[in-house]
């Protein structure tokens, strides 16, 4: 079976929802999700590395901390050298996700740290492959709208510092579930 490991961190648990809707998309996409949470900037990253290793397709996910990656994930891509050095990732399927509490919030950033970290593994990048949420121009922010946020290059959801059971939204929840079953579906075109 295909398998997609999602490498992740939360601090406050907002992007750990949004992280549990892609591997549920990911399931529907006919694969088997790996979650692969990062605590600290400072853990032993050697058996995370391993499974994502093992996996068919990795996707990364960070809230958006300071416009950027959150320091435990950019952690995890500097030790991720050690795999880069052998090649262990080239041709692997690769995307990227991020939350923040902002609208726009400088997530495109985030992804774009994202998408250079696979870039230099030499990974295969899919995007969301989603029509912008805001077709009439009037819905840019309507809650339950999939990709209410209109991205491309990765998944972008936004969060309130509410309860991570209140927000992110529900449309949000949908369109993290629709893109874990985009990746989960080229994850397993590129292994066949
Ligand atoms: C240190 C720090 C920096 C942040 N920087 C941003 C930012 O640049 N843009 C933004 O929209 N939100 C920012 N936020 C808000 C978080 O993105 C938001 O609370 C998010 O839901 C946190 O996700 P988490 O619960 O998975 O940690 C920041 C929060 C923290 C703690």
């Amino acid at each position: 079976m295909t398998t997609v490991a999602i490498v992740y961190h939360s601090g406050y648990g907002h992007t750990a929802v949004v992280a549990e809707a892609v591997a549920d998309g990911v399931r529907t996409g006919g694969a088997e999700p790996l979650l692969l949470k990062i605590e600290t900037a400072g853990q032993d990253f050697t058996e995370m590395l391993e499974r994502a290793s093992a996996a068919d397709a990795i996707i990364f996910g960070s809230p958006t901390y300071m416009g950027d990656v959150s320091s435990p994930l950019k952690a995890f891509f500097e030790a991720s050298s050690k795999v880069w050095m052998q090649g262990g990732w080239r041709n692997k399927v690769a995307a990227g996700f991020t939350n923040s509490l902002s609208l726009a919030g400088d997530k495109a950033n985030t992804l774009g740290s994202i998408f250079v970290l696979a870039m230099q593994h030499g990974m295969i990048w899919v995007g969301t492959g989603m029509a912008p949420g805001n077709p009439n121009g009037n819905t840019t922010s309507a809650p339950d709208a999939v990709n209410r946020l209109s991205y491309s290059v990765g998944l972008a959801t936004q969060s309130d510092n509410a309860a991570p059971d209140v927000t992110p939204t529900a449309g949000d929840r949908e369109t993290a579930r629709q893109f874990g079953a985009r990746i989960a579906t080229y994850a397993a075109k590129l292994k066949s």
